[in-house]
């Protein structure tokens, strides 16, 4: 049995402490929002943040997990109202979608380090989240706007 906080509650899931983080998120917790898209760290889709630093759940085993804070694009915000998550609406950033929630988790860190980050930067943070689509422009732009909004509310 391994034991962590998920989005603010404590969770339990019987699965091998082998297991990827992803898999309990998704199969057995029923949190879909974070991506499976390569399996191997190349990719980004499966962002959350452990103890607040972003990881790649798809390759962090369940007994890495134990004990600590995981949170998911879920748990960003109760109600969609964080800062990314109303620029990214107000910009229209996605095309198919898939990638963003692991965009949106590697940003978050971001702002949360560099309140307002220079397009430097956000290149540098966001180099790992790979867009199949291409909406890195919209992405950056978001990011900025982002920081513009609520520059208080990133710390959190
Ligand atoms: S699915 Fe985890 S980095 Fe690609
Ligand atoms: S919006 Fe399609 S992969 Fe990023």
């Amino acid at each position: 049995m391994t034991s962590f906080v998920l989005n603010g509650k404590t969770v339990e899931v019987d699965l091998d402490p082998a297991t990827p983080l992803l898999w309990a998120l998704r199969d057995s917790l029923g949190l879909t929002g974070t991506k499976f898209g390569c399996g191997m760290a190349l990719c980004g889709a499966c962002t959350v943040h452990l103890d607040g630093k972003a990881i790649r759940s798809c390759v962090a085993p369940l007994s890495r997990v134990e004990g600590k804070q995981v949170t998911t694009i879920e748990g960003l915000s109760p109600d969609s109202s964080h800062p990314l998550q109303r620029a990214w609406i107000e910009i229209d950033v996605p095309q198919c979608g898939y990638c963003q929630s692991g965009q949106i988790m590697s940003a978050a860190v971001l702002l949360r380090e560099i309140p307002k980050p220079t397009d430097q930067d956000i290149d540098e943070a966001m180099g790992g989240n790979i867009c199949r689509c291409g909406t890195y422009p919209r992405i950056r732009r978001a990011i900025h706007r982002a920081a513009e909004m609520a520059p208080e509310r990133n710390k959190s």
